[in-house]
């Protein structure tokens, strides 16, 4: 079956490219490099040995969609293509309702003219809000925080309209607790334009000395150490747990499944920095700062359904996280010399 992947040339839609030409699936990226370079399908062909052809355009354009869902008889569609900067959406929040909320019905819409009713959606362990208690599994109560937390809640709201009104439909929503690493290549990561909003890639950059220090934000929280805790998971096993769902979907009778997608595991912002440094032989200077607006003390997921219905668990550990950000890191470097 071919995948159509919106947002396919981002970061975790290129790791998911790599892991399912590896699994046997052919996959074409959709996406308007508005957060990405084409260069990275050079990247994939270098790590897959196939060319991934690569459609630029934009989900907002109905007409784009169904002429790239009938080129390439796509049979299934994964919906990575997304803003996702927390702080820019209280800023800008109309961006964020038209680029995610209209371009999901734009999809949705174009799916269903071109008969294409497999969806694996991008959510996010935001939906959660607050948590209640820990750790989270699916069945938690889901609220919003801020505009981009919004767009994804009534996404998945939108969704399950869709399949209870369609029984056609074969939807995975993926709720990501915090991706983070790169693939073992080190030609595909993430490289956020300006200052990173996330932790790992600001380590990284402290690190290569791209940045002077790191902020901690906050040591005064109800956790061992008092920074925040968080599920970090590898893009990797992440990107394996796209397979395993969209797989899963093709084959049951449920219009509608969320998963999460965490290790159900919980570092903190000191422990994070204390494995960059060991496993990597580097330095990361940081200073305590003031707590972040609209962050929670801890966040981690349970991973069992995941686990139950998919057959799919995460292997990889914090160390191999730290190594493959900063084996991604060096060849930006590299790259960035030539
Ligand atoms: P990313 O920015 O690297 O990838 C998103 C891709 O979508 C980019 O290549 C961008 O150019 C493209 N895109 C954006 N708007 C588009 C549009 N209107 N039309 C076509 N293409 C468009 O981000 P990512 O980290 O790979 O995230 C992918 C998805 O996963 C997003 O939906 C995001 O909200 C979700 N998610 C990410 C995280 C995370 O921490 N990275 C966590 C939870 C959920
Ligand atoms: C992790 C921890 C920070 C940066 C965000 C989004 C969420 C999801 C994943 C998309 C926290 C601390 C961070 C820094 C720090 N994205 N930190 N100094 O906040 O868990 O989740 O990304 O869906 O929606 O909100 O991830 O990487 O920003 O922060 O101390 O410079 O690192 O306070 O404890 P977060 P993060």
């Amino acid at each position: 079956m071919k995948i159509l992947l919106t947002g396919g040339a981002g970061y975790i839609g290129s790791h998911v490219a790599a892991a399912l030409v590896s699994a046997g699936h052919e996959v074409v990226c959709f996406d308007n490099l508005s957060n990405s370079d084409a260069a990275v399908m050079d990247r994939l062909e270098a790590i897959t040995g196939t060319v991934i052809p690569l459609v630029q355009g934009d989900i907002r354009d109905g007409d784009a969609l169904r002429a790239a869902l009938n080129d390439h008889a796509a049979g299934a569609v994964i919906h990575f293509a997304g803003l996702k900067a927390v702080g820019e959406s209280v800023a800008e929040p109309m961006k964020y309702y038209d680029n995610n909320v209209r371009g999901t019905l734009t999809l949705l819409e174009a799916m269903r003219d071109c008969g294409v009713k497999t969806l694996v959606f991008s959510s996010s362990a935001t939906v959660y809000g607050e948590p209640r208690y820990l750790p989270l599994d699916e069945e938690h109560p889901t609220s919003a925080t801020n505009p981009y937390g919004r767009t994804k809640l009534m996404i998945e709201e939108m969704l399950a309209d869709v399949a209870a009104a369609d029984g056609d439909w074969r939807i995975a929503t993926l709720r990501y607790f915090n991706p983070v690493g790169a693939h073992d290549s080190g030609l595909i990561g993430e490289n956020p334009n300006g200052v990173p909003n996330n932790l790992m890639p600001f380590i990284s950059r402290v690190a290569a000395g791209r940045l002077n220090e790191l902020s901690v934000f906050g040591n005064d929280y109800d956790t061992p150490d008092g920074t925040g805790v968080r599920d970090y998971i590898h893009v990797v096993d992440l990107a394996d747990g796209h397979v395993a769902a969209l797989e899963a979907i093709t084959k049951n009778d449920q219009p509608l499944s969320t998963w999460n997608l965490g290790t159900g595991q919980g570092y903190s912002v000191l422990d994070m920095v204390e494995a960059f440094e060991r496993v990597n032989g580097v330095r990361v200077p940081y200073r305590i700062a003031p707590r972040r607006d609209g962050d929670v003390a801890s966040c981690f997921a349970s991973p069992e359904r995941a686990a139950r219905e998919l057959g799919w668990t995460a292997e990889r550990g914090l160390d191999t996280m730290c190594a493959s950000s900063w084996r991604f890191e060096r060849m930006l470097a590299t790259r960035n010399a030539d």
